[in-house]
């Protein structure tokens, strides 16, 4: 039996070789993934990528938990990190060890990530005191867009580089073993990861971060829409589309299904 990476591991990857990470929300594809990333992320973006919703202010607990099961079931290298969705954790550590807890025993992930910094401290304290392991994430927090006003990229002006900083320093005395920064101009994402003991992780903050990551679907080309930090490594979108509509057009002419799919 393969062991998995822990969750020590990735903290002890610090400064090191950068950590590999993609999300994942399918059993196949996570298990390509799983033989390249060193954790893959269950995120909440599945509620836009895969179910078609506007934010992932909507996506439930359930639904992650399902994901969660598959992406578990498909992998055996990688630490499986699930995110907790818009309202299972802000309103308190109890609600927030319920739902996170609820999140491990039903998918067998080894983490969960949670967003938010100082304000999240106490809750991420509570959590890692009674062994659930927590990944932060700050600077760009999707399910904070309502008020924020949209998806903007943080620390463009320097007098908001304190409030960040503050934010890295307060998570990490709490307990986090790492912590994604997401959409952050790449001095702030340097200075944070330098000041820092834990690794950080950049989705949008520059190769400064100890680690990367990138939503699968995104990286692969099957959106049609993706941010600038987005590189598309591969075009499935554009393959996907060829291969339907050649399908389309063999069922038409009845060149689908021929000699070799056909039971004599
Ligand atoms: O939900 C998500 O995909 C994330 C990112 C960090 C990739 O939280
Ligand atoms: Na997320």
């Amino acid at each position: 039996t393969i062991r998995r990476t822990t969750v020590p591991q990735i903290a002890a990857r610090k400064g090191g070789e950068p950590i590999v990470s993609l999300t994942s929300y399918h059993a196949h594809t996570a298990a390509i993934v799983d033989k390249y990333a060193d954790f893959i992320l269950v995120g909440d973006s599945l509620g836009m990528v895969m179910h078609g919703m506007e934010s992932t202010v909507g996506v439930p607990l359930d639904l992650m938990i399902m994901h969660g099961k598959a992406v578990v079931r498909g992998t055996q290298q990688a630490l499986i990190v699930v995110d907790m969705p818009f309202g299972t954790y802000e309103e308190s550590p109890n609600i927030a060890f319920r739902n996170a807890a609820k999140i491990m025993k039903e998918t067998g992930c080894g983490a969960v990530k949670l967003e938010g910094g100082k304000r999240m401290a106490e809750t991420i304290r509570f959590l890692t005191e009674r062994g659930i392991p927590v990944m932060a994430h700050i600077g760009l927090t999707p399910q904070s867009s309502h008020v924020m006003g949209g998806f903007k990229t943080q620390g463009r002006d320097e007098d908001s580089w304190q409030l960040h900083e503050e934010d890295a320093k307060v998570v990490t005395e709490a307990g986090a073993f790492a912590i994604v920064l997401e959409g952050m101009v790449e001095p702030l994402a340097a200075k944070i990861t330098k000041q820092v003991a834990v690794p950080t992780i950049g989705i949008g903050a520059s190769a400064q971060c100890d680690g990367q990551i990138l939503v699968l679907e995104d990286m692969l080309g099957l959106n049609p829409w993706t941010p600038k930090f987005v590189k598309e490594y591969g075009k499935l979108g554009a393959m996907i589309e060829q291969a339907v509509s050649d399908y389309a057009d063999e069922v038409k002419t009845r060149a689908f299904p021929g000699e070799d799919q056909v039971y004599r």
